[in-house]
């Protein structure tokens, strides 16, 4: 059997392509290999959001290069990159055999036939891979089934290439989504989570995303619910109030801030400030007690001064979210920011640094509060280090833990938390106790 590699990088939108991906060759006849130099097909999945990830492509694309001479046949670029750069890429890398955005991904059996005798490339942004067809996805991960609700993005924040990759934003109907739902559960997955770059803005006929997530709370068998990617002016608190009502839909919510100060959240034409946050913030925790919050943060946007990047800080310190995912801020060609007074990049490093350590504290003293109380964990493997099981609580922070009888995937226990640490809880399970 010809052998298959797809490599992903990005954001749980591109994870769930790669596994469509992964699906589309396996019913083609190919069969997973255990590593690059195995494949006869490589399918890099990338992600442009920023400059850092964009280079890895080029700079894994070299690296491959060598193994078309042995038994690689067909190279080809998928994902956000593929559908920025288009032709460029075989400009770059002369050697790429496909390229195929991510709006295209049913076009991929005939992009490999035509492969075989010229260069291939679909990446449309017309069309939409909301209806994969469900029976056929292979999914990677062990316990959550990832279902793409709405695809693309109609903001135009200054210094996100987004819109121009995934195109604008179409919804999937909902009989459709339950559909892959409900095969999702009876396949075993108890965990569902909605993806969609805009999620909130979700709707269908008369329904909206408020809705959506009564009706998948309500299908038998989702004993977790969770979705992503908010966006702060478009959550409703009627979600939260459904949250804090429906025990399978989980007390988590990642809500991107970017920026700390409001002059910076104009540039960034998020339209919000940061009152409207920090306000929304406020009434989300008071319908939610206990709710677990992440958010993305922008350090060192163009013409950010020491004032508003501490603003960010206090915003920190006041939320206190359960983790940041923290980036200097990149320039993405043909946006707005791009044209825009960079910070030099020694300022934006010492600025990344400095939010990075103040999360670390947070989280450290923050989590110390599960100490000695008893969470129930849905087991996921074992843990990176080996010798413990690895799962996550609903409000998803990782536990690591003992248990003395062997416990399956997928299967839910009560785990006494005896350490915490930034990143994760440690524990003993206490099944039983
Ligand atoms: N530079 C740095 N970070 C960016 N993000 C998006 N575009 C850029 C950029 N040009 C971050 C945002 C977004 C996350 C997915 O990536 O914080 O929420
Ligand atoms: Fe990267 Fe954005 Fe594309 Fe996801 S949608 S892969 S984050 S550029």
């Amino acid at each position: 059997m010809p052998k298959y590699f797809v490599k992903t990088w990005g954001c749980q939108m591109n994870v769930l392509d790669g596994d469509k991906i992964a699906s589309l060759l396996e019913e083609l006849g190919y069969e997973k290999a255990d590593k690059l130099e195995d494949a006869n097909v490589i399918l890099l999945n990338t992600c442009s959001v920023r400059e850092g990830p964009e280079d890895k492509v080029f700079a894994e694309l070299s690296r491959l290069k060598k193994l078309k001479k042995k038994n690689l046949e067909i190279l080809g670029v998928a994902g956000c990159v593929a559908q920025q750069e288009k032709n460029a890429v075989f400009e770059r890398a002369p050697y790429v055999d496909i390229v195929m955005g991510p709006r295209s991904l049913s076009h991929l059996p005939a992009l490999l036939r035509q492969a075989r005798d010229q260069r291939a490339m679909e990446t449309s942004d017309k069309e939409d891979s909301l209806l994969f067809p469900p029976e056929i996805l292979r999914r990677s991960h062990p316990t959550k089934a990832s279902v793409t609700v709405m695809e693309g993005c109609n903001k135009r924040c200054s210094y996100c290439i987004v819109p121009e990759t995934r195109g604008r934003e179409v919804c999937r109907p909902i009989g459709s989504i339950l559909e892959e739902i409900s095969v999702a559960v009876e396949r075993g997955y108890s965990e569902i989570e909605l993806l969609g770059q805009n999620v909130n803005c979700w709707k269908h006929g008369n329904e909206d995303f408020t809705d959506l997530l009564d009706k998948v709370s309500s299908v038998a068998g989702v004993k977790r619910l969770k979705f992503m990617t908010s966006h702060p002016k478009h959550f409703p608190l009627e979600a939260a109030k459904l949250m804090a009502e429906r025990e399978n839909i989980c007390n988590f919510l990642h809500l991107p801030l970017q920026a700390g100060s409001s002059r910076i959240l104009k540039l960034m034409r998020r339209q919000y400030d940061r009152k409207f946050y920090t306000d929304l913030v406020a009434g989300i925790k008071a319908a939610v007690p206990g709710i677990v919050l992440s958010t993305d943060i922008i350090v060192a946007f163009p013409s950010e001064t020491e004032d508003e990047f501490e603003e960010s800080l206090e915003c920190l310190l006041e939320i206190r979210f359960d983790s940041v995912f923290s980036f200097r801020y990149s320039p993405r060609p043909g946006t707005p920011a791009a044209e825009m007074e960079p910070v030099p990049e020694i300022v934006a490093r010492e600025r990344h640094q400095r939010l990075m350590a103040l999360q670390l504290g947070i989280q450290t003293h923050d989590h110390a509060r599960f100490v000695g109380n008893t969470v129930e964990v849905l087991v996921e493997g074992v843990s990176k280090r080996g010798g413990q099981y690895m799962g996550r609580i609903p409000e998803t922070i990782v536990v690591n833990f003992t248990s003395d009888k062997a416990l399956k995937v997928n299967s839910c226990h009560r785990v006494e938390i005896q350490k915490s640490h930034p990143h994760s809880l440690e524990g003993r399970l206490a099944d039983g106790a």
